[in-house]
């Protein structure tokens, strides 16, 4: 297949990709771009963050954002600008890399570059800039610095101008000469050309962000046979925000979905910062969070507390069902072959609503969930009316509390409600034991959280970046 790009400003074109071909591959064993490092393999570590450049419709600006090059597959790059860090300090090292170097904040020098590509995309306005320098950072680690002199110097770096003109022009350039073609490819431009695809290639398989399917490239192995890329669908990227909820098109990363997943709910959108770091949700998409059917996935659980439906589409029409209903078995999920996730809609909390989602994990950012619970209780004249509680991590796939729920509805909200409801939660589910957490810590913790809810709903800080210093000094 021939594809076609812009890499550290020069269009290249190269022939005979195949599908599975990742851009980290590309850079270190085609072009001898070895400035990007290669760490895990998995998108956990940040040492092979680049940039890309996406252009509008109308070709006059370019959207960057920081994405893992180990796990993005080559032909998404066509007719985009991928910035690396050998493209950077071509004139010597720029300014930040400099601050880099003086105060420290580099050791054995591995993972350098990804924090680098990182800071150099918050200083010229990429995705999720806006961001705290930290939060910018989760998804790069450093074994050997230490963080301070790594946050300092790039929180001393405010806005770089720059110019993307001769880059759009190049672009333009590569995408008038066609789209990327060849054997195994798909890359539908609307939600209509997807359909037809997939009716006529029946085992295709979707990608939109890859952050999932990338490793199952890079960690077992796997040959991706023919693939349709969904992430150049205008359609299938629009958000629309109403006063009743919240309709985000499948193929919506959770960097852009972020805003307004926090404005419907500042608990989802707590819980969106923490699924994955900045180059994972600047990839990874809400649709492929849900189409995956992990047990573990982070999107699902919160979503189907706060009531979501999931739209799929092919060419015999559309069908919309509750997202729960979504999840049929571990590795089975109520999609047909022909069939893609196109929409999921999530109705706005009421003021008399209660909700809370907790995600515990090992690591606080950056890291899969052991445990995600997620609650909204109704709650009118001191009675829970209705509730709808959901946990990842706790059985095969993400699902409701039935029995805690019931053990809720009808009863006043008050803490004699609760330890019920806690014990009937030990019926619902039988957790697994793994490297995250043992089924007892699991029944435990979900418990926990339904605690949890009852004292934040009290006004009583539950996080810990909600606790004051004063507070725990005076006990
Ligand atoms: C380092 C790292 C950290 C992560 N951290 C988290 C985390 O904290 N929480 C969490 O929940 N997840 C996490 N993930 C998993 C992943 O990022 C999410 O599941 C993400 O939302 C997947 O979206 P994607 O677009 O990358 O999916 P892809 O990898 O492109 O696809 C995933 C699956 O969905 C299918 N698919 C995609 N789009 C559609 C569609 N429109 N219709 C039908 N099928 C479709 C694909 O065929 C595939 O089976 C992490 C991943 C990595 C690599
Ligand atoms: S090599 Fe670790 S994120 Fe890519
Ligand atoms: S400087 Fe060695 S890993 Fe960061």
């Amino acid at each position: 297949m021939a594809v076609r790009f812009v890499c550290d400003g020069q269009l290249v074109e190269l022939d005979g990709v195949v599908p599975g071909d990742t851009v980290l591959d590309y850079l270190r064993e085609r072009a001898g771009k070895t400035g990007t490092k290669e760490g895990c393999g998995e998108g956990d570590c940040g040492a092979c963050t680049v940039l890309v450049g996406t252009p509008d419709a109308a070709m006059t600006r370019l959207d960057w954002r920081a994405v893992n090059a180990c796990i993005q597959f080559l032909p998404m790059l066509h007719g985009k600008a991928l910035l690396t860090v050998n493209g950077l300090g071509e004139d010597g090292p720029t300014p930040l890399q400099g601050t880099m170097a003086s105060n420290g904040a580099s050791q054995c020098g591995f993972c350098t570059p990804g924090f680098v590509m990182s800071l150099h995309g918050r200083a010229i306005g990429a995705a999720g800039c806006e961001l705290p320098v930290g939060d910018v950072l989760a998804g790069n680690l450093c074994r050997c610095t230490g963080y301070g002199p790594i946050l300092a110097a790039g929180a001393a770096h405010a806005r770089l101008e720059h110019d993307d003109t001769p880059l759009l022009a190049l672009l333009g350039i590569a995408r008038a000469l066609g789209p990327a073609r060849g054997t195994g490819w798909f890359a539908p431009a609307t939600a209509e050309e997807l359909a037809q695809v997939l009716a006529d290639n029946p085992g295709a398989r979707i990608v939109a962000g890859a952050t999932d399917v990338g490793l199952w490239v890079t960690k077992k192995l796997v040959d991706l046979e023919t693939v349709v890329f969904v992430g150049d669908i205008a359609e299938l990227g629009e958000i629309t925000e109403t006063p009743d909820g919240l309709t985000l098109g499948a193929a919506v990363r959770y960097a852009d979905a972020h805003g307004a997943m926090a404005r419907l709910s500042p608990e989802l959108g707590e819980l969106v910062r923490r699924i994955g770091g900045l180059q994972v949700r600047n990839a990874g998409t809400v649709g492929g969070n849900i189409a995956n059917g992990s047990p573990i996935g982070d999107g699902p659980p919160a979503l189907i507390a706060l009531g979501a439906q999931v739209t799929l589409r092919s060419l015999r029409g559309q069908r919309t069902m509750p997202l729960e209903d979504f999840f049929v078995a571990y590795g089975n999920q109520d999609r047909a072959v022909d069939e893609f996730v196109e929409s999921v809609f999530v109705p706005r909390p009421a003021p008399h609503q209660v909700v809370h989602i907790s995600k515990l994990s090992k690591r606080f950012d950056s890291d899969i969930s052991a445990v995600c619970g997620a609650f909204c209780l109704t709650v009118e004249a001191g009675q829970v009316t209705a509730a709808r509680i959901a946990f990842g991590g706790m059985a095969a796939t993400p699902a409701r509390a039935r029995e805690a729920e019931a053990a809720l509805v009808g009863k006043p909200f008050e803490a004699a409600t609760i330890a019920p409801a806690v014990e009937a939660l030990r019926r619902d589910f039988k957790p697994l034991s793994d490297v995250r957490g043992s089924a007892a810590y699991r029944l435990e913790a979900a418990g926990n959280l339904l605690w949890r809810l009852w004292h934040q709903a009290q006004g009583t800080p539950v996080r810990v970046q909600d606790v004051r210093v004063q507070d725990v000094a005076h006990g």
